[in-house]
């Protein structure tokens, strides 16, 4: 019974090679030339120009077999299908055959080659819109020609059965979709192919590829008609070996048995979890993608991470990653040999990448735990249940913290956030990660926003600069008084397009910590976007409120107010201090704060240079 995963591949290319199809090999996992997309996600990919009209050195017709990564099912990892690495098998017909014949040879090769029975197999086709008809052929092909029943015929819309294009603009076009009913009871009576249950399992996509999305967002039809196929490898290799998942496959059984040996506790989600996680890392690692902070690099950190957890949760001990890779590379390194050549830098960078999540782990939820006591205290944990616009905003700046400052994947804090509120507390996972988002943009905007000036210079508009520091200035005065106490205030400022210097009364120098605290509290005020309200009022009033400054003004004499994150009467706003102005109008405008030095001014006042990046 079954065909092994080698054996199958060979198969593919050998069915598609003696009907004419050229074969090519595997491209990077890195798109080249590409920076609209971070990972190679579909075998059609790298061939967009030959979609386009651009004649391909090895003809109209191709196979192959493509590395994937794609992260927008990550949440779904864990079931008994989805993956985040992947193999496709692809082929493509650039300008020769249409639907017809390729449909029967996606069909053949089912059921000819694998075996699998026709009455096993549902299919979905493009209803038609606005945008572009029925795909009346596609339909008919599969009930004339093949002979699936109508009722296991289902169309959809652009939603389910259209693909394309990768980025914004590209080849596009209506899809017909094939997948095997497991046999596992409907989730309800709308369950279908398009359901996220796993009673349907796809296992292959037709895509025709006859129109282009252009930047208006409008469909043109293509010159050339292309079909491009992509046939989910590991899905095949599941029913192929008569495997209930794709985890049970001759692919991952050298993986899960290693993890279920090192695993103290049985929990199959989380074994599944780590298994393709660093599968999927082994594999970005082979191509030299590190983890970071950023772009793919974060995919992958990301990646680790959350694998890690879950080793936690079914009790591993110890840096086991590696161990993990190792069984990756045993099984794959003999067709993707790019494992075995970066065999040592991949186990090194796993390690280094568990070890250095071990460090900031610790710190990450002691300062998670505060947060959020310090949130459900202000909010009351019921209403994080209710999710107030609000307590949205504050979540989402946490989990942003937490990304930033201490690594946690999103999901992560979602489970750790989950794990310390009342019983069976389920995050909004959508508002989460939108709120997420907003943090994260709001961040990058300011980054962007500092480089730019960062580049302009000493051009810049010194009064725009001039003021922004004046701002920040605030902040800084007000986190040093945070950080070292009330003791601290201001006895000089002086700015310049360049930086700003604020000298202050304090007795020690401050610490390496004492200082990244208040580089941190004043970023964080910046990234939370406060607004900055000014307010003309009584001397005695404003200290009444408790704003800070030179109290030399006489009584009841008028004085101007600069409150940021509130106004001069809300007892949350983040500074009140009297001031001549003028200021920004929010705290998002000012960039990345950075303590450059910090230094003695004279005896009991200390000075700080820091600059807006
Ligand atoms: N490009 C198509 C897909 O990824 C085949 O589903």
């Amino acid at each position: 019974m079954g065909m092994k995963s080698e054996i199958l591949r060979q198969k593919f290319i050998e069915y598609f090679e003696s009907r004419s199809h050229a074969y090519i090999k595997s491209y990077s996992l890195v798109p080249q030339d590409d920076p609209s997309v971070l990972f190679t996600t579909a075998g059609m990919h790298p061939l967009v120009p030959y979609l386009m009209g651009e004649k391909h050195p090895l003809g109209k017709r191709l196979v192959d077999i493509q590395k994937c990564i794609r992260t927008d099912d990550i949440e779904e990892i864990g079931d008994i299908q989805h993956l985040t690495f992947f193999e496709m098998l692809g082929y493509w017909s650039l300008g020769d055959y249409f639907k017809k014949e390729s449909i029967k040879y996606t069909f053949g090769f089912y059921t000819e080659v694998l075996g699998f029975s026709k009455d096993d197999i549902s299919v979905t086709v493009f209803a038609g819109d606005k945008d572009a008809p029925a795909d009346e052929e596609s339909y008919n092909t599969w009930k004339n020609d093949i002979g699936i029943p109508e009722e296991r015929i289902y169309k959809y819309d652009k939603k389910e059965n259209w693909w394309g294009p990768v980025s914004d603009t590209g080849p596009c076009g209506p899809c017909t979709e094939m997948f095997i009913d497991t046999g596992i009871e409907a989730c309800g009576p709308d369950c279908g192919p398009s359901c996220n249950c796993d009673k349907f399992v796809e296992i292959g996509n037709n895509v025709f590829m006859e129109y282009f999305k252009n930047k208006d967002g409008q469909f043109e039809k293509l010159e050339q008609k292309n079909v491009d196929v992509g046939l989910g490898f590991e899905r095949l290799v599941m029913f192929s070996e008569g495997c209930k998942t794709v985890f049970e496959t001759d692919l991952f059984a050298g993986i899960m048995n290693k993890i279920i040996t090192l695993a103290k506790k049985e929990d199959v989600k989380s074994c599944r979890i780590i298994a393709d996680h660093i599968r999927a890392a082994t594999f970005a690692l082979a191509e030299e993608v590190e983890p970071t902070n950023i772009d793919r690099g974060y995919v992958v950190r990301r990646l680790i991470r959350r694998a890690v957890r879950h080793g936690k949760q079914i009790g591993i001990e110890g840096v086991f990653t590696f161990k993990v890779a190792k069984k990756v590379v045993e099984k794959m390194g003999t067709v993707y040999p790019e494992l075995k050549d970066n065999e040592q830098f991949i186990y090194s960078e796993l390690k280094k990448e568990e070890e250095k999540f071990e460090k900031t782990l610790e710190k990450g939820f002691d300062h998670l735990i505060k947060e959020l006591e310090l949130i459900s205290g202000i909010h009351g944990s019921k209403e994080i249940l209710i999710g107030g616009g609000h307590i949205w905003t504050e979540l989402g700046k946490l989990a942003f913290d937490m990304f930033q400052t201490y690594g946690f994947p999103l999901e992560m804090t979602k489970e750790s956030i989950e794990e310390n509120l009342p019983n069976g507390v389920k995050i909004d996972e959508n508002l989460l990660e939108d709120s997420f988002n907003f943090a994260y943009k709001n961040h990058q905007e300011l980054s962007r926003k500092g480089t730019e000036q960062k580049f302009k210079g000493g051009l810049g508009d010194t009064s725009d600069t001039a003021v922004k520091y004046h701002t920040s200035t605030h902040l800084l005065h007000e986190a040093l008084r945070r950080v070292l106490g009330n003791h601290v205030y201001q006895r000089g400022s002086n700015i310049t397009a360049e930086r700003l210097r604020f000298d202050f009364a304090h007795p020690d120098k401050m610490t390496e910590e004492e200082l990244r605290e208040v580089e941190n509290i004043v970023n964080e005020q910046i990234v939370s976007a406060l607004q900055v309200f000014e307010t003309i009022t009584t001397v005695e009033e404003a200290k009444g409120d408790g704003a800070i400054g030179l109290f030399e003004a006489k009584y009841g004499e008028k004085v101007k107010v600069y409150s940021i994150g509130g106004e001069l009467s809300d007892p949350s706003a983040f500074s009140k201090e009297i001031c001549g102005g003028p200021h920004v109008k929010n705290t998002k405008e000012l960039g990345t704060f950075k303590i450059k030095k910090e230094e003695s001014s004279s005896s009991g006042v200390r000075r700080i240079k820091a600059v807006l990046e």
